[in-house]
């Protein structure tokens, strides 16, 4: 055996103990799986698989998964609803958690007039369950499409908010397994960012509604939002705005006025419709995103001077060894 393979067999072999070590700790309705697909999980749907992937069903089954990875080193990703992420091709060498399990998605009103809402909660259910109670303030985050952890864990935002506009306390949960509530004044948070999650997992928020309206009147704001997106973004599968918008400039018009609407690698394109977009049109892979993410902003530095930066998540990996 070359020293290559053998070291991919000892690898193999610990990932299979790893996910065995773990099993028995965890309640039955906690799901464990080896080399899960992550493709279908992500709206890009491109990329390979976890090496293990959990979806845990109670606080005490993430608590024992967190404290089992960082006891062996093995490094923890979260996975909300895969809307802002590119997986690589060869996966992720980690333990991927996804808070899929209905115990995540709680939505609860309070006495005193806040919200409670749960890290697997999805935006477009916050929405429409805000609108039935009669709650406003939550229209814009109708059109994103991700759930409460991802967007607080990249202050999720759309027409002229983001979450942390209306967030009032935050409960996460440190990868040493200890549950914190933080109010808005202990958080860092800024335009796609929030340092409180760099390690450690959301688990829900108190939001602050803005005011009380009829459901039929906050169901039409919505429906503004719904169609403005529909007319600017493109309906291919796509991992949202690559880049980050550089200060006072648009992304999407410096793309646009380089030309690079169009332009693809394999099936993967800068989308005609709004250029901060790749989408796949339909067999395309982690390869050919990264490598059209690399041209466009070679094209961006070369003709405007402009360096971007991404706004995706390059899942498992750090942008700057790829770029
Ligand atoms: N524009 C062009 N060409 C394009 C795309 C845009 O000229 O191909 C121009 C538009 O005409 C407009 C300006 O650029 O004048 C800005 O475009 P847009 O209004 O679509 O907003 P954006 O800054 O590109 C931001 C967020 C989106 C969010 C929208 C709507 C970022 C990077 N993007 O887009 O968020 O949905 O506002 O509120 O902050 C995301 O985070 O994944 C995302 C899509």
């Amino acid at each position: 055996m070359s020293s290559e393979l053998s070291l991919l067999a000892v690898k193999t072999l610990s990932w299979d103990e790893f996910a065995a070590a773990l099993a028995p700790l965890l309640s039955p309705e906690t799901r464990l799986r080896r080399e899960e697909p992550l493709a279908t999980k992500t709206t890009m749907r491109v990329g390979g698989a976890a090496r293990v992937y959990a979806e845990p069903a109670s606080i005490a089954d993430l608590q024992t998964l967190l404290r089992a990875a960082v006891q062996r080193s093995v490094k923890v990703l979260l996975l909300g609803r895969g809307s802002n992420l590119i997986v690589p091709d060869e996966g992720v060498d980690g333990l991927v958690i996804g808070l899929a399990h209905d115990v995540w998605a709680a939505f609860e009103p309070r006495s005193d007039g806040r919200v409670w809402v749960g890290a697997g909660l999805r935006l477009k259910n916050l929405c429409g369950l805000a609108a039935k109670a009669g709650l406003t303030g939550f229209e814009f985050l109708e059109g994103i499409p991700g759930n409460v952890g991802g967007a607080l864990r990249m202050n999720a935002g759309a027409m002229g908010g983001w979450i942390f506009d209306v967030v009032e306390e935050m409960q996460l949960m440190t990868f040493a397994g200890e549950v914190k509530t933080l109010g808005k004044s202990a958080l860092h948070v800024d335009y796609r960012h929030c340092a409180e999650l760099h390690d450690a997992i959301a688990l829900g928020a108190v939001l602050r509604p803005a005011a009380h309206a009829d459901a039929e009147a906050i169901n039409r704001q919505i429906d503004v939002y719904r169609r403005k997106r529909h007319e600017s973004q493109p309906r291919e599968p796509s991992a949202g705005c690559v880049f980050k918008n550089p200060p006072g400039l648009s992304a999407g018009r410096l793309i646009d006025e380089c030309g690079l609407k169009g332009e693809h690698v394999g099936d993967a394109e800068v989308s005609g419709v709004h250029a901060n977009f790749i989408i796949n049109r339909g067999q395309a892979t982690g390869a050919d995103v990264l490598e059209l993410v690399r041209r466009v902003r070679t094209r961006v530095r070369q003709v405007r001077g402009v360096e971007l930066e991404p706004e995706v998540l390059l899942y498992g990996k750090n942008w700057r060894d790829v770029l």
